[in-house]
């Protein structure tokens, strides 16, 4: 059993899972051989990519980051003086509604367009960014793949401690 009673999880358990449990069982499906999840298969997840994306847009692994001002420059009037420190706040980026609209819904469907230039920063970006990206989303796309083929996910009732999601 899953169990924690913040925003976030209220958040997820909220959205349509059906085109991402869809997306999976799909996969078992369209297979003309063997049973062990491929290459290509990995690479033909677009939705979860999605998931994934909106994942660490809500619940931001690295809060926060900084940069260091190479020279000086002025900004929105802000003159800011060589080697100064720039912090990031990157939970503030992914929440602010003139960038994500309806910031605290749950969308993975915001990742069908492009998003403007630096206003998602999960993995960072810039030559910074984080460099084993795709190693990660490798990872949870396979995660995923087996949660959801193997286990049956189960949202009960929501309770004094909060919201729980059962694993069948
Ligand atoms: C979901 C998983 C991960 C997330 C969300 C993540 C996110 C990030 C972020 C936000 C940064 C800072 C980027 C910036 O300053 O612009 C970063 C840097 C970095 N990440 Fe990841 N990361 C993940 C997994 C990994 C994995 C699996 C590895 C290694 C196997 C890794 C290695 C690194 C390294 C070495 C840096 C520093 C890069 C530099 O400063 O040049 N990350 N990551």
């Amino acid at each position: 059993m899953i169990k924690r009673n913040d925003d976030i999880t209220a958040s997820v358990a909220e959205f349509d899972a059906w085109p991402f449990e869809e997306e999976h069982r799909r996969i078992i499906e369209n297979r003309k051989s063997g049973t062990n999840l491929t290459w290509s298969e990995v690479n033909n997840m677009p939705y979860t990519a999605k998931v994934i994306s909106e994942t660490l847009r809500r619940a931001t692994i690295l809060p926060c980051f900084s940069r260091k001002a190479s020279q000086d420059f002025e900004i929105n009037g802000y003159k800011v003086r060589k080697g100064w420190s720039i912090n990031l706040d990157v939970v503030s980026i992914h929440h602010d509604p003139e960038v994500f609209s309806n910031p605290e819904k749950f969308d993975p469907s915001r990742f069908d367009e492009p998003l403007r230039p630096f206003s998602f920063l999960g993995f960072g970006s810039g030559p910074r960014m984080c460099p084993r990206m795709n190693l990660a989303k490798l990872e949870i796309c396979v995660f995923i793949y087996h949660l959801i083929n193997k286990y049956t996910l189960l949202i009960m009732e929501s309770t004094s401690s909060g919201r729980q999601i059962m694993l069948g």
